[in-house]
């Protein structure tokens, strides 16, 4: 089966082909330097760029495949969450696309899409497992007994973690999107130097809370200022120690209780090195499994709505043309 994958939610244009399991083509244009000095994404350049860029972009996923519209068995487009304006040019494409070629159409969760991110390359992960996808517009656990069955188990009760670090950069004057810059800056600093705060959730529910840490990041700046480039490579490598100990020890605290020895790491946020190393040390002292997909596949690609989108074609699963862009779209 070979599937197209679209994909428009947020601030990444994309474009992949997928035969039977094997990424044939990936196309994935990014429009950070478009939002970098707002220090975040702007909603209707976000939009405006997709129309432009999307034909170009999905040429180039066909063409890297050596593929033409006919040849495809379905197109698999992302449907929500995400910026409305931004959905329906991605939507629009893989609906004008599907009906005039008569090819059976798909319409993704993108959370969905982050999970089957982990299974585009070895080790993939194996039945029943915890994910934890952490992204810059969502931050959530969900227990995955079998393929394509979601339970939510725990998620943020204010900001998503990539928000986080999209909101600390900006206060640190870093730039957009913060996670890498964060990363990059945080390797000369001491993860040890400012102890901010661990949000304690009091019910003891499984979820996570970013707003608190972020105030703190704020106040602190605010009484330092100006900061010399040593302090702000204190306050990242802080705040990242920060925000990963909270993801792993609600990660671990989950899967702990729930007897899931598997977990999942996905989302933009997955690209960074210290979660990575973190969870890989707390997984190993516990003897659970865990696996994350290579970086280009943590952030948004068109890869991962191809690979969910072959599952649910294969399925029997179709949508008509009526399938629209929603901004918010439960997974579980
Ligand atoms: O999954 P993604 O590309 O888009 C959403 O679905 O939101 O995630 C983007 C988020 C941004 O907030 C960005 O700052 C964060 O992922 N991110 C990182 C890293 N790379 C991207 N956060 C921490 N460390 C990184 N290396
Ligand atoms: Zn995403």
């Amino acid at each position: 089966m070979r599937v197209l994958g679209i994909e428009t939610s947020c601030d990444e244009t994309a474009a992949a082909v997928l035969e039977d399991g094997v990424l044939r083509s990936s196309v994935v244009l990014s429009q950070d330097a478009i939002h970098r000095s707002y220090g975040g994404v702007v909603p209707e350049l976000a939009s405006r760029r997709h129309l432009e860029v999307v034909l170009p972009v999905v040429e180039n996923a066909l063409k890297d495949a050596g593929v033409d519209l006919p040849d495809l068995d379905g197109i698999a487009v992302t449907s929500g969450p995400g910026l409305v304006g931004s959905l329906l040019v991605g939507l629009s494409v893989a609906k004008g696309f599907a009906y005039a070629h008569r090819l059976p159409l798909v319409g993704i969760n993108h959370l969905e899409g982050h999970v089957f991110a982990g299974f585009l390359e070895e080790p993939r992960p194996t039945f029943p497992f915890l994910a934890l996808v952490v992204s810059g517009g969502h931050t959530a656990l969900y227990a995955c007994p079998e393929p394509l069955a979601y339970r939510l188990i725990g998620q943020t009760r204010d900001d998503a973690a990539g928000e986080a670090f999209d909101k600390v950069a900006k206060l640190l004057g870093l730039g957009y999107p913060g996670g890498p810059v964060i990363e990059r800056t945080a390797r000369d600093g001491d993860p040890r130097a400012i102890p901010f705060p661990v949000a304690e959730i009091r019910d003891g529910a499984p979820d996570f809370s970013f707003s608190g840490l972020k105030t703190a990041v704020s106040l602190f700046v605010r009484r330092q200022a100006p900061l010399t480039p040593a302090v702000v490579a204190d306050v990242s490598a802080s705040f990242q120690a920060t925000v990963c100990k909270m993801l792993v020890r609600k990660t671990v605290g989950a899967a702990r209780r729930l007897g899931i020895r598997r977990i999942l790491l996905t989302g933009g946020v997955a690209a960074n090195g210290v979660l990575r190393e973190q969870l890989s040390a707390a997984c190993a002292e516990r003897g659970y499994a865990w696996s994350a997909p290579p970086l280009r596949f943590c952030t948004d690609n068109a890869a991962m709505i191809a690979a969910a989108g072959a599952a649910r074609l294969a399925r029997g699963e179709r949508a008509d043309l009526t399938l629209n862009a929603r901004a918010t779209l439960p997974l579980a």
